[in-house]
């Protein structure tokens, strides 16, 4: 049981497929004190690749009490119009740097200006949504350099912090979570209409059952959306 009873939960992304629904299905949850959202659109809205606004944004953040919930579901895969590499030749540093400040280097700035927000004390968990294809060992195909580096890169930093958290505040947890393959805006290029694909409401279901289902461990978990481990 991973999740807080008696919760006050943030979801960063969540004007995304998957964060949309995880914003919805825990407004259902009877644990669920209070919701705040936070997007490139809300107010205060936030940029990831703008890293040096997030302690103003964090300023004017309305929660009504310390979080002990935080679901970053934020992310990005086609970057500026282009599909993620396939061929060394195809490597571009500023698409590249892109990768990282999205998926990697923007979240972890923000969750470092989030910190004081956060319940000091007791149960309190970080979710962020990383992929599969982050695992450098589950890696058999290649491809997708900078989509993969910076979710291996961000699996660092996740381990980094829950081992640093935990030791002020030992009930800490950190997850680095596998949404599945699920039909959504970022996926909407790859995911064809024949394979198999979660919707993004199933997705979060079996998510947040197999988050509930994890028991605390040392250090942060990668898993998927059906609570397996993921080999990082
Ligand atoms: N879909 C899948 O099959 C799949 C599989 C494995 C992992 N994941 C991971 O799951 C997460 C959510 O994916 P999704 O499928 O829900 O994608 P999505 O629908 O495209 O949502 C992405 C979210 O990230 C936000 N975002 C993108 N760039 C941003 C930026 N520069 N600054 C601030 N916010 C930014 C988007 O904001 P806007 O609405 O403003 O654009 C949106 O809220 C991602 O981390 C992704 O890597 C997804």
């Amino acid at each position: 049981m991973l999740i807080p009873d008696d919760f006050h939960a943030l979801i960063i992304g969540s004007t995304g497929s998957l964060g949309c629904a995880f914003a919805d299905q825990l407004r259902q949850d009877r644990r669920c004190k209070s919701l705040t959202e936070l997007s490139r659109s809300s107010h205060p809205g936030f940029d990831l690749r703008d890293p040096e606004a997030f302690d103003a944004v964090v300023q004017t953040l309305a929660a009504p009490a310390a979080l002990s919930l935080i679901i970053d579901a934020s992310g990005t895969l086609v970057i500026d119009g282009h599909r993620p590499e396939k061929a060394l030749r195809e490597l571009e540093a500023r698409r590249l740097q892109q990768a990282m400040d999205i998926n990697a280097i923007g979240p972890m700035l923000l969750i470092k200006a989030l910190f004081p927000l956060l319940l000091q004390r007791g149960k309190v968990l970080y979710v962020k949504l990383s992929a599969r294809v982050g695992s450098i060992q589950d890696n058999q195909t290649g491809g997708w350099y900078g989509y993969r580096a910076s979710k291996a890169a961000l699996n660092m930093m996740l381990q980094c912090l829950a081992l640093e958290w935990q030791r002020t505040n030992p009930q800490a947890q950190v997850l680095a979570l596998q949404p599945g393959t699920v039909r959504s805006r970022l996926s909407r290029d790859f995911v064809q209409p024949s394979m198999h694909a979660l919707s993004p409401e199933e997705s979060v279901r079996r998510c947040l059952a197999a988050i509930d289902q994890r028991t605390p461990k040392p250090g942060a978990q990668f898993i998927d959306y059906q609570g397996m481990a993921i080999p990082w």
